[in-house]
Protein backbone atom coordinates (compact mmCIF):
# COMPACT_ATOMS: atom_id res chain seq x y z
CA UNK A 1 0.00 0.00 0.00
CA UNK A 2 1.14 3.39 -1.13
CA UNK A 3 0.95 6.07 1.38
CA UNK A 4 -0.69 6.39 5.00
CA UNK A 5 -3.32 3.38 5.49
CA UNK A 6 -7.09 5.02 5.57
CA UNK A 7 -8.87 4.45 8.18
CA UNK A 8 -12.05 2.24 8.17
CA UNK A 9 -14.43 5.16 8.57
CA UNK A 10 -12.40 6.92 5.71
CA UNK A 11 -12.80 3.94 3.41
CA UNK A 12 -16.28 3.54 3.78
CA UNK A 13 -17.15 7.37 3.35
CA UNK A 14 -14.99 7.49 0.45
CA UNK A 15 -16.55 4.07 -1.45
CA UNK A 16 -19.90 5.98 -0.80
CA UNK A 17 -18.84 8.48 -2.88
CA UNK A 18 -17.65 6.50 -5.80
CA UNK A 19 -20.10 5.18 -8.48
CA UNK A 20 -20.95 1.84 -7.45
CA UNK A 21 -24.45 0.96 -10.26
CA UNK A 22 -23.37 0.65 -13.78
CA UNK A 23 -26.51 0.52 -15.87
CA UNK A 24 -25.36 -1.52 -19.29
CA UNK A 25 -27.56 -2.42 -22.30
CA UNK A 26 -26.49 -5.99 -22.96
CA UNK A 27 -28.61 -6.51 -25.86
CA UNK A 28 -32.47 -4.81 -27.16
CA UNK A 29 -34.26 -4.14 -24.05
CA UNK A 30 -32.20 -6.15 -21.97
CA UNK A 31 -29.91 -5.02 -19.07
CA UNK A 32 -27.07 -5.55 -17.29
CA UNK A 33 -27.39 -3.28 -13.32
CA UNK A 34 -23.88 -4.13 -11.88
CA UNK A 35 -23.13 -3.01 -8.15
CA UNK A 36 -19.31 -2.15 -8.13
CA UNK A 37 -18.25 -3.01 -4.23
CA UNK A 38 -14.50 -1.71 -5.87
CA UNK A 39 -12.92 -2.09 -2.15
CA UNK A 40 -14.31 -5.39 -0.80
CA UNK A 41 -11.17 -7.42 -0.65
CA UNK A 42 -12.03 -10.54 1.37
CA UNK A 43 -15.54 -12.73 0.79
CA UNK A 44 -17.19 -15.09 3.04
CA UNK A 45 -14.90 -13.78 5.30
CA UNK A 46 -12.16 -15.86 4.10
CA UNK A 47 -12.23 -15.63 0.11
CA UNK A 48 -8.83 -12.68 -1.38
CA UNK A 49 -10.57 -10.79 -3.88
CA UNK A 50 -7.58 -8.65 -4.58
CA UNK A 51 -9.82 -7.49 -7.48
CA UNK A 52 -12.80 -6.55 -5.75
CA UNK A 53 -16.39 -7.90 -7.02
CA UNK A 54 -19.56 -6.92 -8.40
CA UNK A 55 -23.41 -8.11 -7.42
CA UNK A 56 -25.37 -7.62 -10.59
CA UNK A 57 -28.78 -8.00 -11.96
CA UNK A 58 -30.04 -7.76 -15.12
CA UNK A 59 -33.98 -6.69 -16.43
CA UNK A 60 -35.47 -7.73 -19.07
CA UNK A 61 -38.00 -5.05 -20.05
CA UNK A 62 -41.02 -6.43 -22.03
CA UNK A 63 -44.88 -6.92 -21.99
CA UNK A 64 -43.92 -8.77 -18.48
CA UNK A 65 -40.76 -7.30 -16.69
CA UNK A 66 -38.49 -9.43 -15.36
CA UNK A 67 -35.45 -8.76 -13.06
CA UNK A 68 -33.27 -11.62 -13.23
CA UNK A 69 -31.28 -11.66 -9.63
CA UNK A 70 -30.94 -8.55 -6.87
CA UNK A 71 -27.72 -7.58 -4.70
CA UNK A 72 -26.19 -7.44 -1.66
CA UNK A 73 -28.42 -5.90 0.97
CA UNK A 74 -26.35 -3.14 1.35
CA UNK A 75 -26.57 -2.01 -1.79
CA UNK A 76 -30.75 -2.34 -2.80
CA UNK A 77 -31.15 1.24 -2.44
CA UNK A 78 -28.43 2.11 -5.32
CA UNK A 79 -31.14 -1.15 -7.62
CA UNK A 80 -33.99 0.36 -6.71
CA UNK A 81 -32.47 3.95 -7.99
CA UNK A 82 -31.39 2.40 -11.29
CA UNK A 83 -34.95 0.76 -11.66
CA UNK A 84 -36.47 3.82 -11.01
CA UNK A 85 -34.59 5.57 -13.58
CA UNK A 86 -35.12 2.68 -16.12
CA UNK A 87 -39.14 3.41 -15.41
CA UNK A 88 -40.26 -0.20 -14.83
CA UNK A 89 -42.22 -1.83 -12.55
CA UNK A 90 -41.19 -5.33 -12.04
CA UNK A 91 -44.04 -8.63 -12.69
CA UNK A 92 -41.29 -11.30 -11.93
CA UNK A 93 -38.10 -11.48 -9.73
CA UNK A 94 -36.30 -14.68 -11.05
CA UNK A 95 -34.47 -15.63 -8.09
CA UNK A 96 -31.11 -18.11 -9.18
CA UNK A 97 -29.78 -18.80 -6.06
CA UNK A 98 -30.71 -17.79 -2.35
CA UNK A 99 -26.93 -16.95 -0.84
CA UNK A 100 -27.81 -12.90 0.21
CA UNK A 101 -24.93 -11.28 -1.89
CA UNK A 102 -27.87 -12.28 -4.95
CA UNK A 103 -31.06 -12.18 -2.91
CA UNK A 104 -30.25 -10.26 -0.04
CA UNK A 105 -32.58 -6.81 -1.82
CA UNK A 106 -35.54 -9.20 -2.63
CA UNK A 107 -37.50 -7.85 0.99
CA UNK A 108 -36.37 -4.12 -0.32
CA UNK A 109 -37.90 -4.88 -3.89
CA UNK A 110 -41.01 -6.27 -2.56
CA UNK A 111 -41.85 -3.53 -0.50
CA UNK A 112 -41.21 -1.62 -3.75
CA UNK A 113 -43.01 -3.94 -6.23
CA UNK A 114 -45.73 -5.56 -3.71
CA UNK A 115 -47.00 -7.48 -7.01
CA UNK A 116 -43.80 -8.63 -8.09
CA UNK A 117 -43.57 -12.87 -8.25
CA UNK A 118 -40.46 -14.65 -7.01
CA UNK A 119 -39.42 -17.47 -9.61
CA UNK A 120 -37.16 -19.71 -8.02
CA UNK A 121 -35.96 -23.71 -8.00
CA UNK A 122 -37.81 -25.57 -4.67
CA UNK A 123 -34.55 -26.00 -2.96
CA UNK A 124 -34.29 -22.11 -3.38
CA UNK A 125 -37.81 -21.48 -2.05
CA UNK A 126 -37.06 -22.84 1.28
CA UNK A 127 -33.68 -20.90 1.73
CA UNK A 128 -35.81 -17.91 0.63
CA UNK A 129 -38.37 -18.28 3.40
CA UNK A 130 -35.37 -19.48 5.74
CA UNK A 131 -33.15 -16.86 5.05
CA UNK A 132 -34.76 -13.88 4.51
CA UNK A 133 -38.45 -14.45 5.98
CA UNK A 134 -39.89 -14.17 2.45
CA UNK A 135 -43.97 -15.12 3.06
CA UNK A 136 -44.20 -18.54 0.57
CA UNK A 137 -47.28 -16.87 -1.18
CA UNK A 138 -44.95 -14.67 -3.07
CA UNK A 139 -42.83 -17.26 -4.13
CA UNK A 140 -43.65 -19.62 -7.26
CA UNK A 141 -41.47 -22.70 -7.86
CA UNK A 142 -40.18 -23.41 -11.23
CA UNK A 143 -39.35 -27.03 -12.77
CA UNK A 144 -36.27 -27.52 -14.85
CA UNK A 145 -36.95 -27.28 -18.61
CA UNK A 146 -40.10 -24.74 -17.75
CA UNK A 147 -40.45 -21.84 -19.68
CA UNK A 148 -41.69 -18.27 -19.63
CA UNK A 149 -43.05 -15.79 -22.00
CA UNK A 150 -41.96 -12.36 -21.51
CA UNK A 151 -43.64 -11.31 -24.60
CA UNK A 152 -41.03 -10.87 -27.24
CA UNK A 153 -38.66 -12.58 -24.69
CA UNK A 154 -39.18 -16.34 -23.71
CA UNK A 155 -37.17 -17.33 -20.76
CA UNK A 156 -35.90 -21.07 -20.35
CA UNK A 157 -34.81 -21.67 -16.45
CA UNK A 158 -32.17 -24.94 -16.84
CA UNK A 159 -32.07 -26.58 -12.61
CA UNK A 160 -28.39 -26.70 -12.24
CA UNK A 161 -27.92 -27.53 -8.78
CA UNK A 162 -24.46 -27.64 -6.88
CA UNK A 163 -22.98 -24.68 -8.56
CA UNK A 164 -22.89 -24.01 -5.73
CA UNK A 165 -25.64 -24.80 -3.36
CA UNK A 166 -28.56 -27.25 -3.83
CA UNK A 167 -30.93 -24.49 -5.19
CA UNK A 168 -28.95 -23.08 -8.13
CA UNK A 169 -30.35 -22.18 -11.63
CA UNK A 170 -29.21 -20.50 -14.86
CA UNK A 171 -31.74 -18.76 -17.19
CA UNK A 172 -31.06 -19.14 -20.95
CA UNK A 173 -32.56 -15.73 -22.55
CA UNK A 174 -33.96 -16.22 -26.47
CA UNK A 175 -33.83 -14.63 -29.23
CA UNK A 176 -30.96 -12.79 -27.40
CA UNK A 177 -29.14 -16.41 -26.64
CA UNK A 178 -27.85 -14.98 -23.52
CA UNK A 179 -27.27 -17.00 -20.56
CA UNK A 180 -27.24 -15.30 -17.12
CA UNK A 181 -25.71 -17.78 -14.88
CA UNK A 182 -24.95 -16.93 -11.58
CA UNK A 183 -22.41 -18.02 -9.67
CA UNK A 184 -21.72 -20.44 -11.99
CA UNK A 185 -18.82 -18.78 -14.25
CA UNK A 186 -18.77 -15.87 -11.96
CA UNK A 187 -15.68 -14.04 -10.95
CA UNK A 188 -15.01 -11.57 -8.29
CA UNK A 189 -13.73 -8.58 -10.80
CA UNK A 190 -15.10 -5.34 -10.27
CA UNK A 191 -14.21 -4.11 -14.03
CA UNK A 192 -16.91 -2.33 -16.40
CA UNK A 193 -15.08 -4.00 -19.22
CA UNK A 194 -16.58 -6.76 -21.14
CA UNK A 195 -14.43 -10.21 -21.62
CA UNK A 196 -13.57 -11.34 -24.80
CA UNK A 197 -10.23 -12.53 -24.61
CA UNK A 198 -8.76 -15.80 -22.40
CA UNK A 199 -5.76 -13.59 -20.53
CA UNK A 200 -8.90 -10.71 -19.20
CA UNK A 201 -10.33 -13.55 -17.22
CA UNK A 202 -8.61 -16.40 -16.70
CA UNK A 203 -7.00 -15.99 -13.16
CA UNK A 204 -10.24 -14.32 -11.77
CA UNK A 205 -12.24 -17.25 -13.27
CA UNK A 206 -9.74 -19.79 -11.97
CA UNK A 207 -9.69 -18.12 -8.54
CA UNK A 208 -13.28 -18.11 -8.52
CA UNK A 209 -13.81 -21.32 -9.25
CA UNK A 210 -11.11 -22.88 -6.99
CA UNK A 211 -13.00 -20.88 -4.07
CA UNK A 212 -16.58 -21.70 -4.49
CA UNK A 213 -17.11 -24.80 -7.42
CA UNK A 214 -13.75 -27.02 -6.96
CA UNK A 215 -15.90 -29.09 -4.48
CA UNK A 216 -18.41 -29.91 -7.13
CA UNK A 217 -16.63 -30.43 -9.95
CA UNK A 218 -18.40 -33.75 -10.92
CA UNK A 219 -21.72 -31.86 -10.41
CA UNK A 220 -20.00 -29.30 -12.78
CA UNK A 221 -19.42 -32.00 -15.47
CA UNK A 222 -23.25 -32.77 -15.50
CA UNK A 223 -23.94 -29.33 -15.35
CA UNK A 224 -21.76 -28.37 -18.60
CA UNK A 225 -23.62 -31.21 -20.58
CA UNK A 226 -27.11 -29.90 -20.24
CA UNK A 227 -25.90 -26.43 -21.55
CA UNK A 228 -24.12 -28.12 -24.27
CA UNK A 229 -26.60 -28.23 -26.94
CA UNK A 230 -27.75 -24.61 -26.33
CA UNK A 231 -26.35 -21.83 -29.02
CA UNK A 232 -24.85 -19.31 -26.32
CA UNK A 233 -24.25 -15.86 -27.72
CA UNK A 234 -23.29 -14.74 -23.97
CA UNK A 235 -22.61 -15.00 -20.31
CA UNK A 236 -23.80 -12.78 -18.05
CA UNK A 237 -23.04 -13.98 -14.36
CA UNK A 238 -24.09 -12.70 -11.07
CA UNK A 239 -20.56 -11.33 -10.33
CA UNK A 240 -17.83 -9.67 -12.64
CA UNK A 241 -17.84 -9.08 -16.01
CA UNK A 242 -20.15 -10.12 -18.96
CA UNK A 243 -17.91 -12.91 -21.47
CA UNK A 244 -18.85 -12.34 -24.98
CA UNK A 245 -16.80 -15.45 -26.27
CA UNK A 246 -18.86 -17.97 -23.92
CA UNK A 247 -16.66 -20.75 -24.73
CA UNK A 248 -13.19 -18.89 -23.10
CA UNK A 249 -15.03 -19.94 -19.93
CA UNK A 250 -16.71 -23.04 -21.24
CA UNK A 251 -13.67 -24.57 -21.82
CA UNK A 252 -12.04 -23.31 -18.40
CA UNK A 253 -14.19 -25.28 -16.63
CA UNK A 254 -14.51 -27.99 -18.99
CA UNK A 255 -10.52 -28.42 -18.14
CA UNK A 256 -10.92 -27.73 -14.39
CA UNK A 257 -13.67 -29.76 -13.59
CA UNK A 258 -12.32 -33.18 -15.55
CA UNK A 259 -8.24 -31.97 -14.33
CA UNK A 260 -6.15 -34.76 -14.97
CA UNK A 261 -2.88 -32.71 -14.22
CA UNK A 262 0.46 -33.95 -13.64
CA UNK A 263 1.94 -31.02 -11.35
CA UNK A 264 2.76 -31.85 -8.10
CA UNK A 265 2.39 -29.06 -5.26
CA UNK A 266 4.72 -29.23 -2.34
CA UNK A 267 3.15 -27.07 0.77
CA UNK A 268 5.53 -26.98 3.32
CA UNK A 269 6.47 -25.08 7.19
CA UNK A 270 9.30 -25.74 8.69
CA UNK A 271 10.82 -24.90 12.13
CA UNK A 272 14.29 -25.29 12.81
CA UNK A 273 15.52 -26.36 9.21
CA UNK A 274 15.52 -29.90 9.14
CA UNK A 275 11.83 -30.21 7.05
CA UNK A 276 13.25 -27.49 5.13
CA UNK A 277 16.47 -29.25 4.07
CA UNK A 278 14.01 -32.01 3.50
CA UNK A 279 11.93 -29.99 0.94
CA UNK A 280 15.20 -28.75 -0.93
CA UNK A 281 15.83 -32.10 -1.71
CA UNK A 282 12.85 -33.79 -2.71
CA UNK A 283 12.54 -30.72 -4.91
CA UNK A 284 15.89 -31.04 -6.49
CA UNK A 285 15.12 -34.61 -7.83
CA UNK A 286 12.06 -33.71 -8.92
CA UNK A 287 13.09 -31.11 -11.46
CA UNK A 288 15.45 -33.57 -12.36
CA UNK A 289 12.87 -35.81 -13.52
CA UNK A 290 11.20 -33.37 -15.21
CA UNK A 291 8.12 -33.14 -12.91
CA UNK A 292 6.10 -29.87 -12.87
CA UNK A 293 6.11 -28.46 -9.13
CA UNK A 294 4.75 -25.79 -7.43
CA UNK A 295 6.45 -24.84 -3.85
CA UNK A 296 4.52 -23.00 -1.41
CA UNK A 297 6.01 -21.99 1.53
CA UNK A 298 2.90 -22.07 4.15
CA UNK A 299 5.14 -19.33 6.34
CA UNK A 300 4.23 -16.36 3.20
CA UNK A 301 1.89 -17.93 0.91
CA UNK A 302 -1.47 -16.70 0.66
CA UNK A 303 -4.52 -18.95 1.57
CA UNK A 304 -5.86 -18.03 -1.90
CA UNK A 305 -2.38 -18.45 -4.05
CA UNK A 306 -2.39 -22.05 -1.87
CA UNK A 307 -5.93 -22.98 -3.42
CA UNK A 308 -5.92 -21.65 -6.44
CA UNK A 309 -2.91 -24.04 -7.27
CA UNK A 310 -4.84 -27.12 -5.59
CA UNK A 311 -7.20 -26.31 -9.35
CA UNK A 312 -4.51 -28.18 -11.56
CA UNK A 313 -2.32 -30.29 -9.38
CA UNK A 314 -2.44 -34.18 -9.75
CA UNK A 315 -0.65 -34.90 -6.19
CA UNK A 316 0.44 -33.09 -3.17
CA UNK A 317 3.66 -33.37 -0.63
CA UNK A 318 2.89 -32.07 2.55
CA UNK A 319 5.79 -31.03 4.59
CA UNK A 320 5.83 -30.28 8.34
CA UNK A 321 7.57 -30.49 11.27
CA UNK A 322 6.00 -31.94 14.46
CA UNK A 323 4.83 -29.77 16.87
CA UNK A 324 3.31 -31.65 19.96
CA UNK A 325 3.05 -34.66 18.20
CA UNK A 326 0.57 -32.92 15.29
CA UNK A 327 1.34 -31.76 12.30
CA UNK A 328 2.49 -28.07 12.31
CA UNK A 329 -0.55 -25.44 13.39
CA UNK A 330 -0.29 -24.15 9.23
CA UNK A 331 -0.24 -27.63 7.96
CA UNK A 332 -3.49 -28.61 9.68
CA UNK A 333 -4.88 -25.20 8.94
CA UNK A 334 -4.01 -25.86 4.85
CA UNK A 335 -5.03 -29.67 5.03
CA UNK A 336 -8.63 -28.59 6.61
CA UNK A 337 -8.49 -26.70 4.14
CA UNK A 338 -7.84 -28.85 0.76
CA UNK A 339 -10.14 -31.63 2.54
CA UNK A 340 -13.03 -29.43 2.46
CA UNK A 341 -12.55 -28.02 -1.29
CA UNK A 342 -11.54 -31.34 -2.64
CA UNK A 343 -9.08 -30.35 -5.16
CA UNK A 344 -8.72 -33.54 -7.68
CA UNK A 345 -5.01 -34.67 -6.07
CA UNK A 346 -5.00 -38.36 -6.94
CA UNK A 347 -1.74 -38.87 -4.38
CA UNK A 348 -0.41 -37.44 -1.05
CA UNK A 349 2.97 -37.89 0.28
CA UNK A 350 3.72 -36.50 3.82
CA UNK A 351 6.97 -35.67 4.56
CA UNK A 352 8.67 -34.20 7.85
CA UNK A 353 10.67 -34.34 11.00
CA UNK A 354 10.15 -34.95 14.90
CA UNK A 355 12.47 -34.23 17.88
CA UNK A 356 10.70 -36.86 20.45
CA UNK A 357 7.38 -38.37 19.74
CA UNK A 358 5.19 -38.04 16.55
CA UNK A 359 1.26 -38.96 15.65
CA UNK A 360 1.75 -37.01 12.43
CA UNK A 361 1.07 -39.57 10.29
CA UNK A 362 -2.28 -40.15 11.96
CA UNK A 363 -3.34 -36.63 12.15
CA UNK A 364 -2.18 -36.12 9.10
CA UNK A 365 -4.62 -38.52 7.81
CA UNK A 366 -7.92 -37.69 9.70
CA UNK A 367 -7.08 -34.58 8.53
CA UNK A 368 -7.86 -35.78 5.00
CA UNK A 369 -10.63 -37.46 5.33
CA UNK A 370 -12.90 -36.65 2.96
CA UNK A 371 -10.72 -37.10 0.57
CA UNK A 372 -10.03 -39.74 -1.84
CA UNK A 373 -6.29 -39.55 -2.32
CA UNK A 374 -3.81 -42.41 -2.05
CA UNK A 375 -1.28 -41.84 -0.16
CA UNK A 376 2.14 -43.05 -0.79
CA UNK A 377 4.71 -44.10 1.86
CA UNK A 378 5.59 -41.24 3.77
CA UNK A 379 9.01 -40.00 5.25
CA UNK A 380 9.55 -38.99 8.72
CA UNK A 381 12.71 -38.46 10.09
CA UNK A 382 13.77 -38.07 13.55
CA UNK A 383 16.09 -34.66 13.77
CA UNK A 384 17.98 -33.83 10.98
CA UNK A 385 17.55 -35.87 7.78
CA UNK A 386 20.45 -37.68 6.94
CA UNK A 387 22.03 -39.76 3.75
CA UNK A 388 19.69 -42.65 3.95
CA UNK A 389 16.62 -40.11 4.23
CA UNK A 390 17.61 -38.20 1.34
CA UNK A 391 17.59 -41.66 -0.30
CA UNK A 392 14.10 -42.43 0.90
CA UNK A 393 12.85 -38.78 -0.57
CA UNK A 394 14.52 -39.98 -4.10
CA UNK A 395 12.30 -42.91 -4.00
CA UNK A 396 9.24 -41.51 -2.53
CA UNK A 397 10.01 -38.30 -5.81
CA UNK A 398 10.38 -41.32 -8.15
CA UNK A 399 7.33 -42.96 -7.15
CA UNK A 400 5.29 -39.98 -7.55
CA UNK A 401 6.54 -39.50 -11.11
CA UNK A 402 5.70 -42.87 -11.98
CA UNK A 403 1.91 -41.96 -10.79
CA UNK A 404 1.98 -38.98 -12.47
CA UNK A 405 2.72 -40.70 -15.82
CA UNK A 406 -0.04 -43.20 -15.84
CA UNK A 407 -2.87 -40.47 -15.16
CA UNK A 408 -5.09 -39.69 -18.40
FE1 LIG B 1 -22.50 -15.18 -5.22
FE2 LIG B 1 -23.29 -18.17 -3.90
O1 LIG B 1 -23.32 -16.33 -4.04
Amino acid sequence: MIGPVPSVEWERTNSRRLIRMVIKKIAREVYALQNFDWDRRTFDSIIEIPKGTTYNSFLIKDEKNILIDSTEPSMADELLDDLESLDVQIDYIVSQHAEQDHSGAIPALLREYPNAKILETRACKELLENLLGIPAKKIQSIDDGQVLSAGRHQLNFIVTPWVHWPDTMVTYLLPESILFSCDFFASHFATTKTISKLDDIQEEAKRYYAHIMMPFSQMIQGNLEKLRNLEIRMIAPSHGPIIEKPEIILNLYEGWSSQTSKKVIIAYISMHGSTELMVKHITRTLIDLDVNIRVLNLANASTGELIMELVDSGAMIIASPTVLTRPHPCAAYMLYLVNMLKPPIKYAALIGSYGWGTLIEKETKKLFDTMNVEFLEPVIVKGKPCEEDFERLDKLAHEIKEKLEVIE
